[in-house]
């Protein structure tokens, strides 16, 4: 797609969803709340529409009578009734209130009115019945059906499209190791293209419904002029209307395979009663059929059927608001049409809180400031490191394989998982090993940071969960590795979850937390594997990875060499990309004397950025006032990570999957390059 053109899309569907996402969020979740009506109704309110086997019902003018005197202001309109012999007898008044009456028994189970209780109240809601002018009620509603149409389709699709095959699998997919706005904005995706479909029917089928020109451009394209209702002949004075129950006698007589009616009582003089029928074989709940019966004479004056009399005009209109309100193919649909509903709440979410976040990102405090409470000596070259709060408050909460930046006396910020146990909040622990080829990150960790110090820690970021679904995870640490994965160990300990945790080490000397790890209560869990013991068992790719099961999660973490064996080890053992996690702690060493120089297109202004071989897509659009967030600036953390609209990538970084670079349509510019001469950013 054109950059320009798409970002004008872009605005397009980001305004519409801060102006009518509130709207349309409201419309589903009142919608939700009473598709299920029909399958609940009988449950919630049983005392109303539930009664005794009833073989012998009063007759209706006796029961009309007894309402009338139960609700003496209210002028009788209909009685409604089911098949059912277990189901109240429904007597409804002009100001939309039912009185339920026992038909044996005659006695009055309640009143309620045709907008109260809560399936009521949805209804009322949904249909923005608080607007004394109904008319302008439901056109409020189409107009936000219609916005809802163009954010969806004008937008959301035609945005979500994926570049290639590649992409359109990753489309398809929930990433949650994508990093913060990222993750959300997959989320907002994937729920957008999976509800799209049902999303628009239900859209599109209001419209009709919502906007009366709609339904006569309908009505007049297929020919179809609305029946006049007959009218009953003038009878001599005095002469009294027939009964209700003699009304009865004869539709039931004009149509004997009925599952519900509603008989009307002629509102004028001159009109008719006028019967509403569900008969047995209809199509769906509002295919009903018509008797109408002259008041005096007791004439039969008209019957239709839905499935003999309605013209095809007719029949799209009912088709619109059945599919529209889930009154066809049962509860199947019905259930399908709230999880689309509730994932309009989803969409709003996701949609919103990354333009929120983006908005107010300047307010939230992103650093914490800590004091060092504890720096132990934990193996030969690593020290482990307690970070609490200055006044001894609970720290934010982390879940297992987070990190956080440590931002370093001599300038340096590094990253640094959390290993203690997630479920702590009065301390933060990680461990370091001093490289030896220190480019000033450990170094600085174990030689200028002493106890008592106070640092400055990011907040805890996780680019390395678990996976929630897992029935069995293993875990293997390489070293220093061991970090993610002890608080990993815990965390699943604590759930009772089953896992194993590989710890791969030279020697003992050289390995950290073995008494903590000893003592705790997951010891029975962990297998070590000492390189320099004879008697420790090795760790055996093809044997220790050979179990594995779809329901079954790999972590590994490490020096790159040992991640990269165990890696392809378990491709080899059959291990699916989808079910291995991976941190690296560092980037690729790149040769940088094969670099090209290349341009970057800013699609929001067209601006070219050039990018020297010497330099980098962030520091080149750093140099120009373009910041992009970054943490690592090696490609291992995915803090940086940028979507891509054109152009090809040289994908440099340890954060992607093979399947993600493939999709080339996001990369790092804190080290990835281009493999041609541009390539156009969404920024
Ligand atoms: S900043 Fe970490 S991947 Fe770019």
């Amino acid at each position: 797609m054109n950059p320009t053109f798409r970002k004008k899309l872009l605005w397009l569907h980001t305004w519409s969803g801060l102006t009518v996402g509130l709207l349309v969020v409201f419309l589903a979740l009142t919608g939700a709340g009473f598709v299920l009506r029909p399958h609940l109704e009988d449950l919630v309110y049983g005392n109303l529409h539930l009664v005794p086997k009833c073989e012998a019902p009063q007759p209706l003018d006796k029961l009309a009578a007894i309402a009338k005197a139960a609700h003496p202001q209210g002028k009788l309109h209909s009685i409604e009734f089911t098949a059912e012999n277990t189901s109240s007898v429904a007597v409804m008044f002009t100001d939309k209130d039912y009185v339920f009456i026992d038909p044996c028994q005659g006695k009055v189970l309640g009143v309620q009115n045709q907008y109260g209780g809560f399936f009521g109240l949805m209804d009322w809601l949904h249909r923005f019945r608080f607007f004394t002018d109904l008319k302008l009620g439901r056109t409020v509603a189409g107009w936000a059906n219609t916005a809802f149409l163009v954010l969806l389709i004008g937008g959301g699709i035609a945005l979500w499209w994926p570049r290639n095959r590649q992409a359109l699998k990753t489309a398809l997919k929930f990433n949650a190791r994508l990093p913060g706005s990222a993750r959300t904005l997959s989320l907002h995706k994937v729920v957008g293209v999976y509800t799209a479909l049902v999303l628009v029917l239900i859209t599109v089928t209001a419209l009709p419904i919502g906007f009366e020109p709609v339904k006569e451009l309908l009505y007049s394209a297929t020919g179809y002029v609305p029946p006049k209702k007959p009218l009953s002949k003038a009878a001599p004075e005095g002469t009294a209307p027939q009964s209700m129950e003699a009304f009865w006698q004869k539709t039931r007589a004009a149509a004997p395979e009925w599952d519900w009616v509603s008989l009307r009582y002629p509102p004028k003089s001159d009109a008719s009663y006028e019967a509403e029928i569900l008969e047995k074989d209809r199509p769906h709940e509002l295919a009903k059929g018509h008797y109408y019966m002259d008041a005096f004479s007791g004439e039969t004056l008209k019957q239709d059927g839905y499935l003999t009399d309605q013209q095809i005009g007719r029949k799209i209109y009912l088709y619109c608001i059945v599919l529209h309100a889930g009154m066809v193919w049962g509860l199947p649909y019905q259930l399908l049409l709230l999880a689309c509903a509730l994932g309009v709440g989803v969409q709003a979410y996701s949609g919103f809180s990354p333009y929120l976040r983006r908005t107010f990102r300047k307010s939230v405090k992103p650093r914490l400031e800590l004091k060092l409470v504890k720096k132990t000596v934990e193996a030969d070259g690593i020290c482990s490191f307690e970070f609490a709060d200055l006044k001894g408050e609970a720290l934010p909460m982390f879940s297992a394989g987070a990190h956080v930046d440590v931002y370093l006396p001599s300038g340096l910020v590094r990253q640094y998982s959390l290993c203690n146990d997630p479920s702590e909040t009065h301390r933060y622990q990680i461990c370091v090993l001093r490289h030896a080829a220190s480019r000033g990150g450990s170094q600085a960790m174990h030689e200028l940071l002493l106890e008592g110090d106070t640092v400055s820690l990011g907040l805890p970021k996780n680019h390395f969960p678990l996976e929630s679904g897992a029935k069995h995870s293993v875990l293997i640490a390489g070293g220093i590795g061991i970090t993610p994965l002890l608080s990993m160990a815990h965390q699943l300990s604590s759930k009772g979850a089953d896992f194993t945790l590989h710890y791969c080490a030279r020697s003992r000397q050289r390995s950290p937390f073995l008494d903590a790890i000893a003592n705790s209560k997951f010891s029975d869990r962990v297998v070590f594997h000492f390189s320099d013991d004879p008697n420790s068992k090795k760790f055996d790719v093809s044997k220790d990875l050979r179990q594995f099961s779809p329901e079954s999660h790999l972590y590994v973490c490490g020096p790159v060499r040992f991640m990269e064996a165990t890696l392809a080890g378990a491709h080899q053992q059959g291990w699916p990309e989808g079910n291995l996690h991976r941190e690296y702690f560092s980037g690729v060493q790149s040769d940088s004397t094969s670099n090209v120089a290349f341009d970057i297109k800013l699609a929001s202004s067209g601006r070219i950025v050039h990018v020297s071989k010497e330099s980098t897509v962030m520091a080149a659009l750093a140099a120009c006032g373009v910041e992009i967030a970054s943490s690592c600036s090696e490609g291992v953390c995915g803090t940086c990570l940028t979507r891509v609209l054109g152009g090809e990538v040289d994908h440099r970084d340890r954060f992607l999957t093979a399947q993600e670079r493939a999709a080339q349509d996001r990369f790092t510019p804190c080290c990835s390059r281009a493999r041609g001469s541009m390539l156009v950013l969404d920024i």
